[in-house]
Parts: structure tokens; C-alpha cells; sequence
């Protein structure tokens, strides 16, 4: 039966849901819910139907109006099955279509003008059978053009098995999917010419191969990430970098006086890096904040100002609402993300891509080393334009071109982290400090460890201790100390004192094994490096070590509860 519409539907991990595989069928649309209006149940899963169960509707995002219309509906006698705020959109579009005779594109669109929030919609009728209505505003969107088929999606990683043509939905846009082809127009009906982008990542890319985890494989492909990032960019004789993203504003770059960083989560304490190495290399003013802050907050700015915004997915919410406030205020815009053609990489007025490749693993492990190593190059390529000299700037990117080797001798250390973590992943806490380039390591090593394997870590600069923290200290809590021989190891060793007399297991992740090792219950020996380097060499055992702790404790770290690889709603 053609018209029949099957409805499969599960709560928890997205091999609960049984799919009857004996289905015929050549259209369907599907979705994970991120819960935000009603409890984690069978009933409030997607996709959501109307009173008939004719209009089936899958949605990401938030309708902020529901209530009112939801209201509304009931009292024309509408029958709701779940406490979603998505339902109201198949009783609306059932409403118009019974009450004004309306086809299914002209009653989705009357409902999409009733919207008002966020959503990325998809939707499918049992009466016009082979069509997918879609829309858009403000959550990711796109669509994948294939031979003889098409495919809708949030992210272009879900489609990269099946084409490598894209298609992204702006905001205030529908498109018409159906078996022959698509279109896409506004919310008004005006047709809109759309531009494909070609998405170079292969299928290899996106398996996992004979790797148990997405996050294992990903941290052991960060020598050739940083391959990619540096790939074309660097003319190591004269001491240059070239962006070719950047080339048309070259003049407003070379303006740039002062820079404000956002990103949320891993992307933000990349940003903290950013700081450090843009300071010392470029000598930009750099101010770093967390998207969700920055978008609602006061800030002094002029013509000079540049936000640079940081992003795997290039669809965080915060992120993207950052970058359109500072382009409202009428500021530079600038992006560092991975993914090509996102939301984030369309909206700034210039950018540069990671090109890590596709980051499945919801922890960002690959991605974080690549926005490392883009910082490094930028500060180079704004530090040349200001006071950076040739040679300074030829040691820094001679050593960055060695640090793939460098890691993968790292590796070497695989066997050793594992046994720390079996040895420490019961313990219910954890401490991490560093200090300068390395401080923001602490705070990325204790996300780590928390965002896979629920252990709770704190991170700290080591001159914070004496400050607070050192009142949480006793022989229950293991402390990770990133310290390699660099200009503040003499401080990092006296805060080390400071925990070892207080009772703390110090666990030290440090390049010099032969002074102080006593102090050290365990410790990772890593290669040594430059210091405005060392970041991209000291975060990678701690990844391993969060990695190994979630296996200990049977997490499945690749997607770590509560999470999602790309938090599209704010
Ligand atoms: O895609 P984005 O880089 O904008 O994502 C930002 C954060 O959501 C992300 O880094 C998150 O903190 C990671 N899951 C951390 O591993």
C-alpha cells in the first residue's frame, strides 16, 4: 500500500529503534530527539502526527509560540498525543487543509508564518505520497543531491555515504523534495536559486573501520589532521603563511587592532589558546568568550575590532548568534571551522577551513589539535604583518611541520596511559592544572574526562590552587599536572609540592623524566617541543586518558548521554 505511512518510534540509543526491514517504500524522514519540551518517552519521539495521522512532521529546534497555538487548536477540537512543542505543526497544517481546502505546500507554508523560534522541519503526507516539505530558519538544514534521489539532514557527515553534493537552506526558506527533483523558494513562494558545494570528504573518512570507537580512531588521526591543516599554507623559506580565504580583505586584516574570540565548550578553550599565541606572536589585543555570554553582553568595540568565531559543525546556535550580532554591530567577521558551507562559514565575511576531515565522535578530539594549529599559522600570518620577524617565524613552523612525527612517538605511550587509567578510572574526582599555554589544556583535559566518562574534573591555572581549590586536595584526588620543561616549570613544580605535601596522587604529563620524578605517583612522557607548540602535543594523552577511563567504565564515549555532536538550538 503506497499511501500507508509506517511510524517507528524508541527512546534511548539509535539501535533500540527496530525498523520493520520488510517495508516498501521510497520516502521517509526520520529524527533524534533532542528532548526540550516534554519528558524523554515513547510518545513525545519524533515524528509527531495530526488527529487523522495523515501529516507526519520531524523537527530540530524550538517553537517558542507553541503554547498560544497549541491552545488554540484544542479548542477547535484538536487531539494531542504528546507534550511537544513540534506537534502543533501537523495540526496546523491538518487545519488548513481541511478547513481551507489547501494543498500541502500551501498549508505548510501558512503554518511556517505562524512560526515563531527555531526549526529545521521535515515533513511527509499519507495524501501526497513521494514528497518531502522542508524549512528552515535559524537550525541547520541541508540537502543532498544524488542520482535519482535526493536526502535531507542537519549535517553533511550523514550524507557523505551517499552523495557529495550539497545543498544548504538559508533561513525563511522551503524546499519541495520529490522523486524527480527539488526546489527551493522562500516562505513567500519566490523561487530561489540555490548553489551546490561539493563536500571533499570520502566514506573512508566517516567509518570507523577495525576501530572499536570513533573517538580512538579520530585522536590517531591527528598527525595527518595537522598535515591537512598546514597543506598550501605555509612558505617555510620566508617564513609565511597564506590563507586564501582571507586574501580579499587583506586590508581590513592588516587594520585589525583588536580581536574577540567565541566559541562554546572544546572551541572556547581553543580560543583561550588563541589568546595566548595571538598576544605573543601577533601582538593583537585578544579577548576570549563563551558564544552564549558574548551575545548577550555589552562590549567595547570599534572600526578595528575583529570577532573570530571558532566551529567544528559551524552550526553551534551561540556561535552563529554571535557572529550575526557583531556583524549587525557592523564589525569583521572571522571563522575557523570545519565543516564546509555551514552556517558559521557562510555568515562571517572570511574564513578558513580545518579541513580535519569529518569528526564523528561527539568528544572533539582531531578537530581541537587542527583549530590549534590554524591559530598557530594565524598568529603567524597577522604577526608577519605586524612585528613577527622571518626567522622567528621559520622556527615556529619548522617545528609545527615535525609535530606529526613527534605525536605519533607519543603514541608510544598508548600502553602506559591505559594502565593509568585502569589504575585511577574508579576514582570519583579529578584535578587538572596547568599554566600558561597549558592552562587552558587543564580545563580541556577535565571537559574531556567529564564528557565521556562522567567522572567529575575541575581544571586550574597552577597559580590558582592557593586560591580555593587546594581545600579540595587529600589522598582522593588524583591530580593531573601538565608539566613540561618549559619557562614556568620551576612554578608548576612548586605547585606540585604544594598537592603532593596535601596528599594528592599527581599524575604528570611532563617531557624531562629524570628531575622531579618522585613527586609523580604515574606519569606520560611526551616529546618535547616549542612552548607556543605544546598545547598540540600535551592535550593528546589526556583525550586517551578520558577515552580509556569511558571504556573502563563500559561508556560508549563516541556518544556520551545527554550530548550532542552539534548543539544547534541555544
Ligand atoms: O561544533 P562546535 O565546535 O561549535 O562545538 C562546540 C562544542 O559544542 C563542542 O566543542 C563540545 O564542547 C565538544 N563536545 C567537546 O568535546
Amino acid at each position: 500500500n503506497l499511501r500507508k505511512i509506517n511510524v517507528f518510534k524508541t527512546i534511548g540509543a539509535i539501535d533500540n529503534l527496530k525498523l520493520n526491514t520488510n517495508i516498501e517504500g521510497n520516502f521517509g524522514i526520520g529524527h533524534t530527539r533532542w528532548a526540550t519540551h516534554g519528558k524523554v518517552s515513547v510518545p513525545n519521539a519524533h515524528p509527531h502526527f495530526d488527529c487523522q495521522k495523515n501529516i507526519f512532521v520531524v523537527h530540530n529546534g524550538i517553537i517558542e509560540n507553541y503554547a498560544e497555538i497549541k491552545k488554540w487548536l484544542q479548542m477547535l477540537g484538536h487531539k494531542f498525543h504528546s507534550e511537544t512543542d513540534t506537534e502543533i505543526i501537523a495540526h496546523l497544517i491538518e487545519e488548513f487543509q481541511t478547513k481551507e481546502k489547501l494543498t500541502l505546500e500551501e498549508a505548510a507554508r501558512k503554518t511556517f508564518k505562524l512560526l515563531s523560534g527555531t526549526y529545521a522541519l521535515a515533513i511527509i503526507s499519507r495524501k501526497e505520497p513521494f514528497k518531502i516539505i522542508v524549512a528552515k530558519n535559524s537550525s541547520p538544514l541541508l540537502l543532498g543531491i544524488g542520482k535519482d534521489e535526493f536526502f535531507v539532514a542537519s549535517d553533511a557527515t550523514a550524507l557523505i555515504s551517499y552523495t557529495k553534493n550539497i545543498v544548504y537552506l538559508g533561513d525563511k526558506e522551503f524546499g519541495i523534495l520529490t522523486p524527480e527533483n527539488y526546489r527551493v523558494a522562500t516562505i513567500d513562494a519566490v523561487p530561489v536559486a540555490k548553489t551546490e558545494y561539493k563536500i571533499n570528504w570520502q566514506v573512508k573518512d566517516s567509518s570507523k573501520r577495525k576501530f572499536k570507537h570513533y573517538m580512538l580512531k579520530e585522536i590517531l588521526e591527528t598527525p595527518n589532521t595537522i598535515e591537512n591543516a598546514i597543506r598550501g599554507r605555509i612558505v617555510l623559506k620566508d617564513g609565511i603563511v597564506k590563507f586564501g580565504g582571507l586574501e580579499q580583505l587583506n586590508k581590513k586584516i592588516k587594520n585589525i587592532r583588536n580581536i574577540i574570540v567565541v566559541g562554546c565548550g572544546t572551541a572556547y578553550y581553543a580560543g583561550l589558546i588563541g589568546k595566548y599565541l595571538l598576544e605573543e606572536l601577533s601582538d593583537i589585543e585578544v579577548e576570549v568568550e563563551q558564544s552564549s555570554e558574548f551575545r548577550y553582553r555589552k562590549f567595547v568595540y570599534d572600526k578595528k575590532t575583529a570577532v573570530l568565531a571558532i566551529s567544528q559543525s559551524g552550526e553551534t546556535a551561540d556561535t552563529l548568534a554571535a557572529i550575526k550580532e557583531a556583524k549587525r554591530k557592523g564589525l569583521l567577521t572571522l571563522g575557523i571551522v570545519n565543516v564546509v558551507g555551514s552556517s558559521i562559514a557562510r555568515e562571517v565575511n572570511a574564513g578558513i577551513y580545518n579541513h580535519a576531515g569529518p569528526e564523528i565522535s561527539v568528544a572533539s578530539t582531531k578537530n581541537f589539535i587542527s583549530q590549534l594549529v590554524i591559530l598557530t599559522l594565524l598568529s603567524i600570518f597577522l604577526g608577519r604583518q605586524r612585528k613577527l620577524t622571518r626567522n622567528q617565524a621559520i622556527e615556529i613552523l619548522k617545528e609545527l611541520t615535525n609535530l606529526p612525527k613527534k605525536i605519533n612517538l607519543l603514541f608510544n605511550q598508548i600502553i602506559n596511559i591505559k594502565k593509568i587509567a585502569k589504575k585511577y578510572y574508579q576514582y570519583p574526582n579529578f584535578i587538572f592544572i596547568g599554566r600558561k599555554y597549558n592552562y587552558p589544556i587543564a580545563l580541556e583535559g577535565a571537559l574531556k574526562l567529564k564528557e565521556v566518562s562522567y567522572i567529575h574534573a575541575e581544571g586550574f591555572g597552577g597559580g590558582e590552587l592557593k586560591h580555593g581549590p587546594l581545600a579540595l586536595i587529600d589522598e582522593k584526588m588524583p591530580v593531573i599536572a601538565i608539566a613540561p620543561k618549559n619557562d614556568v616549570y620551576s612554578k608548576m613544580i612548586s605547585n606540585i609540592e604544594e598537592l603532593k605535601s596535601r596528599g594528592a596522587k599527581i599524575i604528570g604529563v611532563i617531557t624531562d623524566k629524570t628531575s622531579y620524578q618522585k613527586l609523580f605517583n604515574d606519569f606520560i612522557l611526551i616529546p618535547k617541543t616549542l612552548p607556543v607548540l605544546e598545547p598540540i602535543l600535551t592535550v593528546i594523552p589526556l583525550q586517551l586518558f578520558a577515552y580509556f577511563c569511558a571504556v573502563f567504565k563500559k561508556l560508549n564515549p563516541d556518544k556520551p548521554r545527554n550530548l550532542a555532536k552539534s548543539v544547534t538550538v541555544e
